[in-house]
Parts: structure tokens; sequence; C-alpha cells
């Protein structure tokens, strides 16, 4: 069933909204989810008409093959609005267009508000929507917002109180895209709704957590914003923590928003606040050097475009988290991201414990079995998705060799080209009211807590960049992490 609803997107000319937002709505607009009852308004400091704005949103959805009266009957919901977000007149103007598009698309006063730009101007359009009575009082207001949410526990708790002062929690829809992917949204459907799994899923039979988020690509045109976040804060402080804490939570009660963050929350309330000391034994950070990926020679981060020719910003982490609680005592939660890697991928291996004793291995025989493969569940998040286990099985033949072999599922290319594009999938929640697939503040607030003391630890010392490879999978030191414990990383590149 449709909601009506007004979208205003600030940031309406820039590259989130015109690579996701649009051609996201436009699949939304094509399925029937936007009817007849939606407008878009867009927002930005530059001076576009409606006609040259309808124009670029038609641009944006030329790979979906419109027709050109789909195409316009989509595009005639957009408007276009030159705004300076800390104009208050410029409110003013936005409120009478809001009355008038509401009036003539019947939206039923429910508004939402998408902040598609810098961080730094977040607080100011909250405060305005609210000062210059932009917010109305039949329908529903919704705030949805795109990282970086803060860029520290401080800044995020200053900024999560300007935004409480105007919305409640239960309408701030913080993005982390991850969330509305599907291999992540199947993380919960293979624990729970399969008993072989989650009856093992504890410390008893699991014996590490891999996660890996590898790209290929370096950081292309966003050097500037690169480089005062890197990797820790691009990745672990928001997508690898939502992972680890949809791996690690207990079975929530129902498949409800609220229920889940509960769960959630005392995931991340559990992960190890480390010392400064277990910092440096339990992460280790990387920057890109000069290398070759697919025949092309790269070069190193400091020769980036807008990054400093000393740069101490990592483009690659690896760590450990370790879970203080019942079910995960003792289990090693590993985690590496990194920019300019051997490939693109996105990968949960689970590790489980050997069994507890080998009846395979025959001592007495010439040809001793090694140790028996462990069992590993891997969910491949992307670029294609499925899961796989490993399995020891009989080696066809006399005696009692064992031979690893893979079950291995993929979603077919058909229907993951079909199926919803996180963007889509999270632009509808929250037309909907649904929360579920996005960060609550309390989620936020731990995170942050938990980078913070990674982040204040590195800062004390200059590390020795660069120090690994374009085009490998980082560091030696990310692979020593893991073999001091015994334990190896599942994806090698190549398999
Ligand atoms: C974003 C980060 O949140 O996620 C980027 O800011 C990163 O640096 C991107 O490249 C990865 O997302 P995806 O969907 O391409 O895996």
């Amino acid at each position: 069933m449709e909601q009506p609803a007004l979208f205003t997107i600030f940031g309406g000319t820039g590259d989130l909204a015109k690579r996701k937002l649009y051609p996201s709505l436009f699949r939304l607009f094509r399925k029937g989810n936007l009817n007849e009852h939606f407008a878009v308004i867009g927002t930005a400091r530059r001076p576009w008409s409606d006609d040259y704005y309808r124009d670029i949103v038609k641009e944006t959805i030329q790979s979906f093959d419109p027709t050109d009266a789909e195409a316009d009957a989509f595009a005639s919901h957009f408007y276009y609005l030159s705004h300076n977000v800390n104009d208050t007149n410029h409110y003013d103007e936005l409120r009478e267009l809001s009355v008038k598009l509401d009036e003539q698309y019947q939206l039923q006063e429910n508004r939402i508000y998408y902040l598609a730009m810098a961080p730094q101007f977040f607080g100011t359009i909250v405060q305005h929507l609210s000062s210059q009575k932009i917010l109305t009082e039949q329908g529903f207001n919704r705030l949805v917002i795109e990282k970086p949410f803060g860029f520290d526990y401080d800044s995020a708790n200053q900024l999560n109180q300007e935004i409480r002062k105007v919305f409640p929690e239960q309408n701030i829809f913080r993005i982390d895209h991850y969330l509305g992917k599907e291999m992540i949204q199947n993380i919960a459907v293979i624990r729970f709704a399969n008993n072989i799994f989650e009856s093992l899923w504890n410390n008893r039979y699991i014996d590490n957590v891999q996660i890996t988020f590898s790209e290929a690509l370096g950081v292309e045109e966003r050097g500037g914003y690169y480089e005062e976040s890197g990797a820790l804060k691009d990745m672990v402080q928001n997508h690898i923590l939502q992972v680890v804490s949809l791996l690690a939570m207990e079975v929530p009660t129902s498949f409800s928003d609220q229920a889940i963050r509960l769960e959630k929350v005392k995931v991340l309330e559990a992960i190890r606040r480390y010392s400064p000391e277990e910092v440096k034994n339990n992460f280790v950070r990387g920057q890109y050097d000069t290398g070759k990926l697919d025949g092309h020679d790269f070069l190193p981060y400091r020769q980036e475009e807008n990054v400093a020719e000393d740069s101490s910003t990592e483009t690659f982490v690896a760590g450990k988290f370790l879970i203080d609680n019942f079910r995960w005592s003792g289990v090693p939660f590993y985690v590496r991201t990194g920019k300019r890697m051997t490939e693109k991928g996105t990968r949960i291996n689970i590790v489980f414990k050997q069994v507890p004793v080998n009846v395979f291995h025959f001592d007495n025989e010439e040809s001793a079995q090694p140790e028996l493969q462990q069992n590993v569940l891997t969910i491949y998040i992307q670029p294609t998705e499925g899961f796989s286990l490993i399995l020891n099985g009989k080696e066809i033949g006399q005696g009692f060799e064992t031979d690893p072999v893979k079950l291995d599922f993929r979603h077919s290319c058909e229907v993951t080209g079909n199926s919803p594009e996180a963007y889509e999938k999270l632009l509808l929640d929250a037309l909907n009211g649904d929360g579920t697939n996005f960060s609550h503040w309390d989620e936020v607030a731990n995170s942050w807590e938990i980078v913070d003391r990674i982040r204040q630890t590195w800062d004390q010392e200059t590390p020795d960049f660069p120090n690994y490879t374009a085009g490998t999978m980082g560091p030696q030191a990310a692979f020593d992490l893991l073999s001091e414990n015994e334990h190896y990383w599942i994806w090698q590149p190549d398999n």
C-alpha cells in the first residue's frame, strides 16, 4: 500500500542523490511503491530550474531503460529549490513549496527529510526545520541521515542531542547502507531459521569469526574526506561493527525493530574496551604503496589527490574484537578492511572448532593424515551473494582418508540483478516507518566508544607508512595477527 509523502533531499545535486537516491526512487515508482501521492524537493546551492533538475533526474535512471512517458511521469514529481542551509529565509520558501505540493499531491502532511550532504550542516538543517516551522502537525516527520554521524563519540553525542531536540529517536533513520544489503539481512535468517547453525553458534563450537570487507578501488575523488576519516572510521565504526553485532547478538524475542536493537546493543556493550596496550596487540593499520592490480599501475595513497605527502591516514585496518559475554568469551572476531586490496569482496567466515578427537588419524600408517579441515560457513555478501559450508567427507576408494567438500549456494545473477538495491530497500523502510535496518543511537554511541580507543592509541605514534603494496591483502602484520593464535585468514585471494 502506497504511503503518501514528500521527500525533501538536502544535497539534491550531489553524487549520492544522483547515483543512489533517484535510481532507487525510480525503482520504487516502477514497482508501485510510489505512485501518484509523492513529490520530491531537491535542494542545493546551485540555481537550477525544475526543468533542468528533471532532466538530470531522468539521466540518472537511464540504465533502467524507461520509456519516455515513464521517465517523464516519474520526473514530473520532482521540484528544485536553490537553498542555502544557513539562510532562514530559504526555509520559508521551502515551507511554501512543501505546502503547495502537499495539496497538489495529497501528501497528508507526511514528510521525509533526507540529509545527503556534508555532515557539518546536519545540526543546522535540523534546527531550522524546527525553528522555521517546516515540520508538519498532522502527518509524520522523519529524518534520514547519512554517515558520518559525528567523527568521534563526543561529536556524535552532540549531534545526536541537537537532532533529538527536534526528532524523537523513532523518527530518525541513520543510514548504514550495508544494512540494506540482501546478504547482510540474510544473516538473521541463516542463524534463526536453521537449527543446525543456531544451536552451534557459540564458543563451544565456534573457533573464530572472520569478517573481510576488501576493496580494489583506492580513494578516488574522496581524498579530502578520507584523509580525515581513514579506514577505521569509514568502515569499522559503522558497517563492520554492525555486522559483528548481527552475527553475535542473541536471538531477539521477535523480529521487530525494538527487539533487534536491544540485542545488538548488548553485543556492542560487551565488546571489550581495549587499553592502549591491547590496541597495539590487537589492531593493525596499513597504508597502500604503489602497486599493480589487473595489469594497471597504481599510485601510492600519499600521491592521491587531496592527500598529504606524509599522510598518516590508514587505508587498511585489521583487528581482533573480543566479546566478553557467556556466548562468545574466548572467540576472536577478526575483521579487516582496506582500499586497493586484491579484489572487491565482502565475506564472513565462521570457522568451527575441530572435532575433539580425530578418529581418522592413523598414526601407524605412512600416509598419516594431516589434521581434519575445520568446518567453515562462509557468507558471501558481495559481489556474489550466497553461502557455502565446508564439510569433511570420505575420499572415494579403499580406506578412510578424508577429503573436504564444499556445499555452495549462490544466488544467480538474474536473481541478484532484479533484487532491490540497498538504498531502495532503505528508502521504502523509511517510508513505512520501519527502523529495523538503520543504526540507532545506542549502537552508534557504543561503536564510537570502541573505535575512539583505537584511534586515540594510534594517534600517539606516527606509523611507518606506506606498508602494503597496492593489489595485496594488506601488510604482513595483518597475517601475523592471526598466526599468533594459530589461526589464518580463510579467504586468501583466489579461493
Ligand atoms: C562507504 C565508504 O560507506 O562504503 C566507502 O565510505 C566504501 O569508502 C563504501 O567504498 C563501500 O560500499 P559498497 O557498498 O561499495 O561495498
